[in-house]
């Protein structure tokens, strides 16, 4: 049986992608970092108790910023093959915590791929790199785009990204590297951008809030579905030959379409309830990415396979869906909703 380790397994991708691999027979290991509150919402429909001789998945407490428990988790383990997807992921929360971010996202790839090393464990290594690296190049981008990365996440990617290259070069790692542009479900964060708005409009239209206060509405951004990025990861692990690839869909929106769209889907006219806030800025702004992934797309024959008005509706339909139970739930659940709204970036 194959045996994979996911890093960032409670995130949106991890939990998509430790789906993907236990639907294709593997045990799966998931890092899970220590939180105060429960952090596993998106797996606990995957965990199976422990004692259950079925079991196929299971959770480990470690952090990218803990060297030793990294290594001692591939040592044990011995996998056949390392998703990194941990990140501090926010590129706005990045500038507020540019040192941690680094921490986690450059330096944190860099002790788990010497681990691999270190500990002699040879398996494939998956590196969550991203489109965020391309900051100001022009539109569209490919894997021969030179790098202009415009926050300090964009910049702990680009370190993390050239070292999964560079101990490929320098060690024969089978390390390969995922230029995802971005990707967007019912599981994404609630603070970016596309989760916010069909999350308020969800709220909204259930009278629960009654503003959306959002920042800059002219980026474009190139989003697809998460899960359809999940099997590229896959794909590229099971190539003969390690190699970096830019996956996307090649069709870019601006954040006023994504808009517009989800609160049509709802029946409402967004220019109601949208308003301008300039804490939502960014120091820099990427403004346009849009992906050539035809190298995915003759390599790996991946292809997308949700469109972005599809994207927009499965989003709202089920922030809609997500609203009803909670108003069914009761006051404590509609408390927390509404207190949300001011917390989001
Ligand atoms: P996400 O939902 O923010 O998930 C990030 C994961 O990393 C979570 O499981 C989080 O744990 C974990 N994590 C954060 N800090 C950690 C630490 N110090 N040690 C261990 N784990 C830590 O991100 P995502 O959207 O699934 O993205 C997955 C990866 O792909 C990330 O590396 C992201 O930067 C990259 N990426 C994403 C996109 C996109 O559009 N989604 C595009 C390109 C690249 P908690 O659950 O406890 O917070
Ligand atoms: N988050 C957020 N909140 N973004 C807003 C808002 C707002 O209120 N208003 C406008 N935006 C704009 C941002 O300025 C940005 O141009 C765009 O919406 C998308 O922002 P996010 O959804 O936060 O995503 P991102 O593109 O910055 O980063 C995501 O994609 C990257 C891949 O390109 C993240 O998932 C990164 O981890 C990922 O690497």
């Amino acid at each position: 049986m194959m045996k994979a380790l996911v890093t960032g397994s409670t995130g949106q991708d991890g939990s998509y992608l430790t789906e993907l691999l236990l639907a294709k027979g593997y045990e799966v290991h998931g890092l899970k970092r220590r939180s105060s509150s429960f952090n596993t919402d998106r797996l606990d429909h995957l965990y199976r108790d422990l004692h259950d001789c079925d079991a196929r998945f299971f959770l480990h407490y470690a952090d990218l910023t803990d060297g030793s428990s990294l290594a001692s988790l591939l040592y044990d383990l011995r996998p056949d093959e390392i998703y990194n997807l941990a990140a501090q992921s926010h590129v706005k929360v990045s500038f507020e915590v540019p040192e941690y971010t680094a921490d986690v996202v450059a330096s944190g790839t860099l002790r788990l791929i010497e681990a691999m090393r270190r500990t002699g464990v040879r398996c494939r290594f998956y590196q969550a790199s991203s489109s965020e690296m391309f900051g100001s190049a022009p539109p569209p981008q490919s894997e021969s785009t030179p790098f202009h990365p415009r926050s300090p996440y964009a910049c702990a990617k680009l370190f993390a990204h050239n070292i999964t290259v560079n101990y490929r070069e320098s060690y024969g790692l089978h390390a390969s590297s995922g230029i995802l542009f971005n990707h967007e479900s019912p599981r994404r964060g609630e603070t970016f951008v596309t989760r916010k708005i069909t999350r308020a409009v969800a709220h909204i239209k259930r009278g629960i809030q009654r503003k959306l206060y959002l920042g800059n509405l002219d980026a474009r951004r190139d989003w697809g579905y998460a899960p359809d990025y999940a099997r590229a990861m896959w794909l590229m692990l099971q190539r003969d030959a390690p190699d970096d690839y830019v996956v996307g869909t090649g069709e870019a929106h601006t954040v006023r379409e994504f808009v517009e769209l989800a609160f049509a889907r709802a029946g409402l006219d967004w220019n109601e309830f949208v308003e301008i806030d300039p804490r939502y800025f960014r120091p820099a702004e990427v403004d346009y990415l849009m992906a050539d992934a035809s190298k995915a797309r003759r390599v790996l024959g991946w292809e997308p396979t949700v469109t972005f008005q599809e994207l927009v509706r499965i989003m709202v339909d089920a922030d809609l869906k997500e609203a009803d139970s909670k108003i069914r739930g009761g006051d404590d659940a509609l408390r927390t909703a509404i207190d949300s709204q001011g917390r989001n970036m």
